[in-house]
């Protein structure tokens, strides 16, 4: 959908290129999977925000984006995909045809297979049918949403995939060490997720200091966005006053050297005491996901 327009110049704390694909980007990419709004979405489209992640079922998003002008509907970078079903991966082909239907477009920005545990879940043959998608012309990034580190490592440095979609917070910071190192050699797009820790780490643990303050939203994305491995943060406001505070990330800039120390030793504390959820995409609605 993208074309390449808009006013997206030189790369910066709120801007980058999408990694090989070279789609200029803003930083905060919203997806609208918790309903934000038609509004708030308008309002993201109208600040700025052009990188859009929908599963099919988001149709809020789906029919917001879908109503645009084809001129506004150009500046939009797509994020959508298949999801990883837990009885078999899905017909890639048919899910791609399907989304193109449902945006209404011959071709899609960014397609990712979504929700993968384990690397036995994407077999090479997957791997080649998204190469497949991008070659066609169908698709300009195809990649990866995984929970596994080090499966994001290893497919970063094989280099087949120009997108990868990871989680990346003040508590879960492995992608540092598993993932972020190997993005240099073959430059792929990174999208990540959960920068709010399903909402954990905007809420007090038990054991810290009732004088010590918690992070607010801005600084848990900000933190994200500090990392120049990350070339897109996600934000999943639940409503607009949500995203209008959480746009506010990216004109704050980054995390000054004391607020990082203080995200850090939080995420810290909140990986120690980490329920026993276990995160999934194969149902990602709202409870599912976040809890
Ligand atoms: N979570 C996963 O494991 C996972 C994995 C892959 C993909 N995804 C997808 O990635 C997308 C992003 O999800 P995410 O979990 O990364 O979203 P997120 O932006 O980290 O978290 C969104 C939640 O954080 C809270 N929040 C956001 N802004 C706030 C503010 N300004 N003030 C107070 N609370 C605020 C809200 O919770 P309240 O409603 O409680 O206020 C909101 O629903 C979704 O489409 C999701 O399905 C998620």
């Amino acid at each position: 959908m993208h074309d390449g327009s808009g006013s997206i110049s030189a790369p910066s704390f709120a801007t980058a290129v999408f990694g090989s694909a070279g789609i200029p980007v803003r930083r905060l990419g919203l997806s609208g999977t918790y309903r934000p709004g038609r509004e708030a979405i308008h309002y993201a489209l109208d600040h700025g925000v052009n990188l859009f992640f929908c599963y099919g079922f988001d149709g809020q998003t789906i029919r917001t984006l879908r109503d645009l002008s084809p001129s506004r509907r150009r500046e939009i970078v797509l994020v959508t995909g298949a999801y990883n079903l837990l009885w078999g991966h899905p017909d890639l082909r048919r899910t791609l045809e399907k989304r193109l239907r449902q945006f209404r477009t011959d071709s899609l920005d960014v397609f990712l297979f979504l929700g993968v545990m384990k690397p036995r879940q994407c077999p090479d043959d997957v791997l080649e049918e998204l190469v497949r998608f991008r070659e066609e012309g169908k698709v300009r990034a195809v990649g990866v949403s995984t929970h596994d580190r080090a499966f994001a490592g290893t497919l970063a440095k094989q280099g087949d995939l120009n997108a990868l979609m990871i989680r990346y917070n003040a508590a879960h910071r492995g992608a540092e060490s598993d993932i972020f190192p190997h993005v240099t050699a073959h430059d792929p797009g990174v999208i990540s997720y959960t920068a709010t820790r399903w909402g954990y780490l905007l809420r007090r643990p038990r054991g810290w200091p009732s004088e010590r303050p918690v992070p607010t939203a801005r600084q848990c994305y900000r933190f994200v966005l500090s990392n120049p491995s990350v070339d897109v943060c996600l934000t999943a406001p639940a409503n607009l006053r949500q995203l209008q505070d959480n746009l506010q990330a990216l004109a704050d800039g980054p995390l000054a050297p004391d607020e990082m120390t203080f995200l850090r030793d939080f995420g810290d504390i909140v990986h120690r005491r980490r329920s026993t959820f276990t995160p999934s995409e194969a149902n990602p609605t709202r409870g599912a996901t976040r809890r």
